[in-house]
């Protein structure tokens, strides 16, 4: 319980940096990377204590207390991505062109893998270069990283097939891939110049007041100012509009399954046409509709944030958590194996015992 608080408050802080905009640059070499996941993401508000005690580790080696003390002041960086024109030529640049088209139409690219309604780019807003539509700007200088959803440091590729599973309720991609190293090289390429382990403005999304929604009133809204695009059957009409809720919808074990990131993300991008016309409340009352809805399963979810740090609005049990404003249904999945990324073996402590010991031992 007090974990939760300290994170909330935390995240608060995040909102104000977010809303400021435009402040100083401010440069910390290594202030800046503990402050842990961004704005309230499913890695971000939860990572805050993994981060911090994974950075603060490197922090010991490169400047001891003084540095760890700093973090708390630190703001990230007012961060500009670069645009299409700046993608370089050759090689590189088809692959940064083909990552940033895969994240814009990944039902036709990939039909295999996203088998959903949704594209990258329905949450990812101008494929991640958005800010606070689950802004991807500055993304590859925050991997690898410790998420405590899985309990482990993980590379950017297990992210982006995160999202693939759960997300886009679809299959994973080999790792080694094409597509993958695409994504990788554009992911990339909208975090160029920002240093490792820091955080920029608008990564994520900001963090929201603590409501509860009102799923009746959220039918209301949802009626008369989403059902135009969405379907009153909250089916959408793809690709230009996805699905809300249904077997064509984001899975339980997506971050958008959460009342409060639901709600984040529709208060300031939703309706289309209209963008910030609803209030906080309102905003939570149609989050509460849409995800009261039937929506496919995420198979293993129960694994979820196997040491702590479960955010209070995930609507599954997970160790130590009971399901938060569960879905109506869940859909049974087509393909469940496709749908796990298996975590990074465990450390034992043997091994570690192993390693440090003399590599004429080990070998
Ligand atoms: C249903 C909405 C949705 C879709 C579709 C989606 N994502 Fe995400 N994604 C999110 C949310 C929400 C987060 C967490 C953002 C945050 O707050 O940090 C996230 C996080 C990420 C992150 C990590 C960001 C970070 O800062 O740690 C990456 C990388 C990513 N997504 C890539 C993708 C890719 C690639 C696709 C398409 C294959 C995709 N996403 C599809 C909602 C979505
Ligand atoms: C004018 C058409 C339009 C209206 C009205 C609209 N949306 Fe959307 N919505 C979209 C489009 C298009 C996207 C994909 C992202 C983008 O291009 O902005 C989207 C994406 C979304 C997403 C993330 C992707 C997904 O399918 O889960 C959510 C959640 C969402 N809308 C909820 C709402 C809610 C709630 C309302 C009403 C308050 C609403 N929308 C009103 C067009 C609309």
């Amino acid at each position: 319980m007090q974990a939760l608080r300290d994170r909330a408050h935390g995240h608060e802080g995040w909102g104000r940096w977010n809303r400021r905009g435009g402040g100083v640059l401010l440069v910390l070499p290594f202030a800046l990377v503990a402050c842990g996941g961004g704005s309230g993401s499913s890695a971000g508000d939860t990572a805050k204590k993994g981060d911090s005690q994974a950075v603060g580790s490197a922090n010991t080696e490169l400047g001891g207390k003084s540095a760890a003390a700093a973090d708390k002041n630190a703001k990230p960086l007012d961060y500009t991505p670069p645009s299409d024109s700046q993608i370089p030529g050759g090689l590189l640049g088809e692959a940064i062109r083909r990552g940033e088209a895969l994240l814009n139409h990944t039902t036709d690219s990939l039909p295999e893998y996203a088998t959903s309604s949704l594209q990258c780019s329905s949450c990812h807003i101008n494929a991640g270069r958005t800010r606070d539509a689950a802004g991807l700007l500055g993304v590859y200088a925050r991997f690898p990283k410790y998420m405590d959803r899985t309990g482990a440091v993980i590379p950017v590729e297990d992210r982006v097939n995160y999202c693939f599973t759960r997300s886009l309720a679809g299959n994973k991609i080999p790792n080694d891939s094409r597509e993958m190293r695409d994504i990788v090289a554009y992911l990339a390429f909208i975090s160029t110049g920002v240093p490792t382990g820091s955080h920029v403005m608008g990564e994520g999304m900001p963090q929201m007041p603590k409501l509860v929604g009102d799923s009746a009133r959220g039918r209301q809204i949802f009626a008369t100012t989403c059902a135009m695009c969405h379907g009153a059957d909250g089916q959408g009409n793809p690709p230009a509009f996805p699905a809300l809720w249904g077997p064509k919808s984001y899975s339980i074990g997506a971050s958008m399954a959460r009342e409060e990131r639901a709600a984040s993300f529709i208060r300031h991008f939703m309706p289309q046409n209209n963008r910030g016309s609803l209030t906080d409340q309102q905003a939570f009352d149609v989050s509460a509709y849409i995800n009261s809805h039937p929506r496919p399963d995420s198979p293993e979810k129960e694994k979820d944030w196997p040491a702590e740090g479960v955010p209070y609005d995930v609507p599954y049990d997970t160790r130590g958590h009971k399901a938060y404003r569960p879905p109506a249904k869940l859909l049974p999945r087509r393909n469940p194996a496709g749908a796990i990324v298996p975590p990074p073996p465990p450390v034992k402590r043997t091994t570690r015992v192993a390693a440090a010991s003399t590599t004429a031992e080990k070998k």
